[in-house]
């Protein structure tokens, strides 16, 4: 189980995760996709959901997207808003998660929503077999709330998969360095890619961006 997070937003958590999930389908493993992120979920985008629907039979059985099993309250949101706060983003994910009957699976990929709060002090504690990768990039901004991600994951003494750079625009050496300081693996950069939107919701297009191949050489999953 890897859990994708890394605190700040929009840094790509939820490209990383759909791609990753992807790339593990293609390399023949059972792969699902979990979106965590409850209130403004995003993978369906990324992945390019149909109207499939999730089959109910000794719970929900999520549809397969791609050759990914994936799960979403996307299925359930469709155009509307899903005004949860606190408890109920708790409960909500503990819902999901009891209901989900994913079958026998390689690997679950975790689409975690930004923040250090609520939603990841959940995951750590409902997912226990969960590995963190930490998506960051170099700019100090971003550097500043890994830092914290890092520390606080370290803290709670949470598995960590490593931590991969997103957006590359340079040398990895802040991102590196950071790694290296905190004690956790780092794994690789991912490229800006300017082919990435237009590939958006095409599996096979996204797999064969730069970023995708990027993302299978890497080796995460
Ligand atoms: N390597 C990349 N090259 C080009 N564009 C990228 C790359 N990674 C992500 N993006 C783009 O950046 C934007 C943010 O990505 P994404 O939604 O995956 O971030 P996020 O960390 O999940 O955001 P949030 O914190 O809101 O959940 C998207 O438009 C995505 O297509
Ligand atoms: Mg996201």
């Amino acid at each position: 189980m890897i859990a994708v997070t890394g605190g700040k937003g929009g840094i790509g958590k939820s490209v990383v995760a759909s791609m990753l999930a992807l790339v593990a389908a293609r390399s023949g493993k059972r792969a699902g996709l979990l979106d965590c992120d409850l209130t403004s979920p995003t993978d369906h985008v990324i992945l390019g959901l149909d109207d499939q629907f999730p089959t109910e039979e000794f719970g929900l059985e999520p549809p397969k997207v791609s050759g990914v099993s994936f799960m979403s309250v996307q299925y359930f949101l469709r155009d509307h808003a899903a005004p949860l706060r606190g408890q109920e983003v708790t409960d909500a994910l503990v819902e999901i998660l009891a209901v989900t009957n994913w079958g026998e699976l390689d690997v679950l990929v975790v689409d975690m929503p930004p923040g250090l709060g609520d939603a990841t002090l959940d995951a750590v504690q409902l997912l226990p077999r969960a590995e963190f990768l930490v998506v960051a990039n170099g700019s100090a901004v971003v550097l500043e709330t890994v830092r914290r991600m890092l520390r606080l994951l370290t803290e709670l003494r949470s598995p960590l998969a490593g931590v991969i750079e997103n957006m590359a625009r340079g040398e990895p050496g802040a991102v590196a360095e950071l790694a290296r300081a905190s004690g956790v693996a780092f794994l690789g950069s991912l490229p800006t890619d300017e082919t990435l939107e237009a590939a958006l919701g095409d599996p096979d297009r996204l797999v064969a961006t730069p970023l995708g191949r990027a993302l299978a050489g890497i080796g995460v999953v």
